[in-house]
């Protein structure tokens, strides 16, 4: 089955839908207001987040794809992966340089993408298809909230790679069933290879998640947009307004959505409304940035041990290698 491009769809038909339902009465109906970041990614919300990481402001993305650039063969060595599991694959983009590199080294096999995005994944896939006729490319529509459903017909070593700082998305209660539910499914000689965005200096984060052009705004808004479209809601783009907050207690950035007015928007699908008060907002992304001793420990309490931990030049973004480890010592 190789040369073409193979989408499978875990998750029940119902489900996102579902999952949209309880999201939204949970999260617009009542104060504060929040939203999971999945439901910004239809076509429009995923080909936004493209324009964003080529923003001069939004540096994650360059900062990774540099770290990636010099280590991949480090990478591919120290895993000798046969498959590429890639945890929110958006584009792909980055997944070339990983591919290339555990190609050379040899092992390569099989490549599986997992993303949220139905449409990224398509489009990513077939491209993918294209480039590497003799790679298996799979595709899975799932989200992180379900179990991850690794492909366990992949042949080992298997190395997961979540990449561009999505870690970030989920809070300190979030982060350790995630790595739960991953190290549940890791086997030894597996890897995890995993990007995190770093605290720094807030000048240089709040612009990265409000940039001069308005794509993030965009963005941010599009969510609105999925709303109307999936529940048949009315929201007006332009009564809202994008802001991003540096949360210093908690070091994340906070994407918001403000209310510039009093206003109720109905929620037909739904039979409900949501009611804002002018000013009032609601919190549609976190975006958690990291230092290395908490997220080492963090990881060494779910199972992980590191084994490399590399950052940019400017120390703005990390990338670690980490592997299952039965007593959360590290093997570094
Ligand atoms: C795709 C989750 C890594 O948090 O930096 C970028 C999403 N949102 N600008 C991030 C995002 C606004 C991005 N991640």
């Amino acid at each position: 089955m190789t040369g073409r491009f193979e989408l499978n769809r875990r998750l029940s038909d119902g489900y996102f839908t579902d999952t949209l339902h309880t999201d939204v009465l949970k999260g617009l109906t009542g104060r504060p207001k929040s939203l999971p970041p999945k439901w910004f990614y239809d076509a429009r919300g995923s080909e936004l987040f493209e324009e964003i990481t080529k923003l001069p402001e939004y540096y994650p993305t360059r900062a990774e794809h540099s770290i990636l650039a010099v280590r991949c063969d480090e990478i591919a060595s120290a895993t000798g992966a046969r498959t590429l599991v890639e945890l929110g694959s958006g584009s792909s983009r980055k997944t070339r340089m990983l591919l290339d590199a555990l190609l050379r080294h040899g092992t390569l096999e099989s490549y599986a993408a997992l993303d949220v995005s139905a449409d990224a994944l398509r489009e990513a896939g077939d491209r993918l298809c294209r480039e590497y006729p003799d790679l298996k490319v799979t595709g899975c529509v799932t989200d992180l909230d379900s179990d991850l459903g690794l492909p366990d017909d992949a042949p080992g070593p298997r190395l997961v790679a979540f990449l561009g700082g999505t870690l970030g998305n989920l809070d300190g209660d979030a982060r350790p069933a995630f790595y739960a539910a991953l190290r549940g499914e890791l086997r030894s000689g597996d890897a995890l290879l995993l990007g995190a965005d770093l605290v720094k200096d807030p000048a240089v984060l709040v612009p990265a998640y409000d940039d001069a052009q308005g794509v993030t705004a965009e963005f941010d808004k599009n969510l609105l947009r999925v709303l109307n479209r999936e529940l048949g809601a009315r929201f007006d783009p332009d009564a809202f307004e994008h802001a991003a907050v540096w949360n210093e207690g908690e070091e994340r950035v906070e994407m918001r959505l403000r209310s510039r007015i009093a206003q109720t928007v109905e929620l037909p699908a739904l039979e409900a409304a949501a009611e804002f008060e002018a000013g009032e907002e609601m919190l549609t992304e976190i975006a958690v940035k990291f230092r290395r001793e908490s997220l080492t420990a963090e990881l060494a309490r779910a199972g992980f041990g590191l084994s490399h931990w590399w950052t940019d030049e400017e120390e703005r973004f990390a990338l670690l290698l980490a592997e299952p480890v039965r007593d959360g010592r590290s093997p570094m």
